[in-house]
């Protein structure tokens, strides 16, 4: 299958890209687009054939459920058997945006497949002009996860689409880098107080504001097996194909780490603010000036891709301050370093 890479530009019209993306849909096939968190992609969240095609193209494993988009936050009443109040408040406070609302779906609705034989289903109304138009005009809720091939990190450009899923899809809609640049925050709001799945850009302080008490998770190393989990989190994620390390932002710390690493006859890819540039790294990539944290969620997937185009031997990746989105970025983090970090 050849798999087209279109721009869709701003300042043009786009009729007929969308037309055709909208069709493609219609018959079954599967369409990457951007969000505002990271690309996705997307068939009709009905069509169990189509959706079994972005399971195929990822890689992913079936138990992992997809996040639906809608267009309008009144579409979800036809989806799910009732929404809390505070469901709603968040929905009023935080759509369109990064926020992924779980809840009890209507029965027999949705392919079995989107919610892996779920009864409930992650919804979300994301905040991207191209997302919103392609829905606008689709007028059926899309399934969509992340347009990477699972264990990825997931693509904030659309050239990280066609590096990943080039042959196997047959369109890509380009609206150049996302803005997030991390996938959405996921709640869990059929319980009460709800629980957060996946940290995400609406930080639990966001949350708390609008419903008051909410449940965070721990991080990896202290979870409580009792509380619910977003299946995907349990999986190998976000990870470059070198082994990752954490380490503290701390220059002596890193120096000494590298130095260590050299001894051993390997090589280091550094991401880091660049406070916390060690010239002895054999490949750096700058995090920003680590107080924006917004910069390093942004950048940060581009550089773990950016590390397979290098010949290090290992990747080492400097923490966040905990605030914030800090939370997120730390929780991606985690995952991409299996948990591992830099001790000299
Ligand atoms: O920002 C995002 O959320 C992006 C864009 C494309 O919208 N999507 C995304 O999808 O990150 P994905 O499939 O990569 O991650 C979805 C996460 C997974 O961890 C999945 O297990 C969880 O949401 N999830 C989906 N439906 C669920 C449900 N019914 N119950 C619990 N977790 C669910
Ligand atoms: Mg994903």
């Amino acid at each position: 299958m050849e798999t087209k890479r279109r721009i869709v530009d701003k300042n043009v019209h786009n009729d007929l890209l969308y037309s055709q993306a909208v069709d493609m849909l219609r018959a079954g096939e599967v369409v990457a687009f951007p969000t505002e968190t990271v690309y996705g992609l997307g068939a009709i969240a009905t069509n169990e054939n189509a959706v079994a095609k972005v399971f195929q193209a990822k890689g992913r494993p079936s138990d992992n459920p997809l996040i639906v988009h809608v267009g309008d936050p009144h579409d979800i009443e036809k989806y799910v058997q009732s929404i809390p109040e505070k469901a709603k408040r968040c929905i009023d406070a935080f759509w369109p945006g990064p926020l992924t609302i779980i809840l009890n779906a209507k029965p027999s609705l949705f392919a079995s497949n989107v919610t892996a034989g779920l009864s409930t289903v992650g919804l979300r109304m994301p905040n991207h002009p191209v997302a919103l138009e392609l829905l606008k005009r689709l007028k059926e809720p899309l399934a969509a996860p992340s347009a990477n091939r699972s264990g990825k990190p997931s693509p904030t450009t659309g050239k990280h689409v066609e590096h990943d899923l080039q042959g196997r899809i047959p369109l890509i809609l380009d609206g150049g880098a996302t803005g997030i640049g991390l996938e959405s925050t996921v709640a869990d709001f059929t319980v009460d107080p709800p629980v957060i799945l996946r940290p995400g850009g609406v930080t639990a302080p966001m949350l708390r504001e609008v419903i008051g008490e909410v449940i965070e998770p721990k991080s990896e190393h202290e979870q409580d097996s009792s509380v619910p989990k977003a299946p995907g989190m349990k999986y190998a994620h976000y990870a470059p194909d070198a082994p990752v390390y954490l380490i503290k932002p701390e220059t002596s710390v890193i120096t000494a780490a590298i130095n260590e690493i050299h001894k051993n006859g390997q090589t280091v890819a550094l991401l880091a603010p660049v406070t916390c540039k060690v010239d002895a790294a054999d490949w750096f990539f700058s995090l920003g000036d680590g107080l924006n944290l917004d910069e390093y969620a942004q950048s940060l997937y581009a550089h773990l891709r950016a590390c397979d185009e290098t010949t290090a031997d290992i990747v080492l990746v400097t923490v966040p301050q905990t605030d914030g989105v800090g939370t997120a970025i730390l929780n991606r983090l985690e995952k991409a370093a299996n948990g591992n970090w830099w001790i000299s």
